[in-house]
């Protein structure tokens, strides 16, 4: 499947969940860096999936603006899906989470994701990667591509629990 998997990363975790989806989906799928990446390439991509670190309980800038400056059509016909990473802190949890502003700012532009917003631990601000998210990253990302319900996923419970 052609998929492209969009991701800004400040210490190197979301980018390494961003790679493990984009290894998921096959030879076809690829990430790249959001300030890489020009709007008219996503012409090219059946499936596109935006990743984040949450800060301050939202998506970066370079994500948010990226997401803002989209043409109206780049996102019809579609398939679309957000996620972030995040930390398992108490104090963090009121923000709320990137990968659901992240969606919402996909449906703001007319596009339709087919999987519920995910997200992946991280130990602390720099990380690394909590134990099993990359496996589990690269199960969501096979879900999403096979067109089953992600919604049953051990971390989805966990983002339900949280929000
Ligand atoms: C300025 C800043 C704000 C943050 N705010 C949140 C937050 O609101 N909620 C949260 O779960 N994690 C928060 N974190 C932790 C980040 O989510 C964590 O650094 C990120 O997942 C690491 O991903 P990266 O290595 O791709 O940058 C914040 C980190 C930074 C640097």
């Amino acid at each position: 499947m052609k998929a492209l998997v969009i991701y800004d990363s400040l210490y190197g975790n979301t980018e390494q969940i961003a790679k493990a989806i984009s290894g998921a989906l096959g030879a076809e799928a690829k990430a790249v860096r959001v300030g890489e990446v020009k709007p008219d390439e996503l012409a090219a991509y059946s499936l596109i999936i935006i990743g984040s670190p949450t800060q301050g309980g939202r998506a970066t800038p370079a994500i948010k603006t990226f997401l803002a400056n989209l043409p109206a059509d780049a996102l019809k016909d579609k398939r679309l899906a957000a996620f972030d990473t995040r930390n398992k802190s108490f104090l963090v949890k009121m923000f709320g989470w990137a990968a659901t502003r992240i969606e919402a700012a996909i449906k703001a532009k007319g596009g339709n994701t087919t999987a519920q917003p995910q997200g992946f631990f991280v130990k602390g601000t720099k990380g690394p990667l909590v134990d099993g998210e990359l496996e589990r990253a690269a199960t969501w990302a096979k879900a999403i591509a096979a067109g089953v319900p992600t919604n049953l996923m051990p971390g989805d419970y966990e983002v339900k629990k949280k929000e």
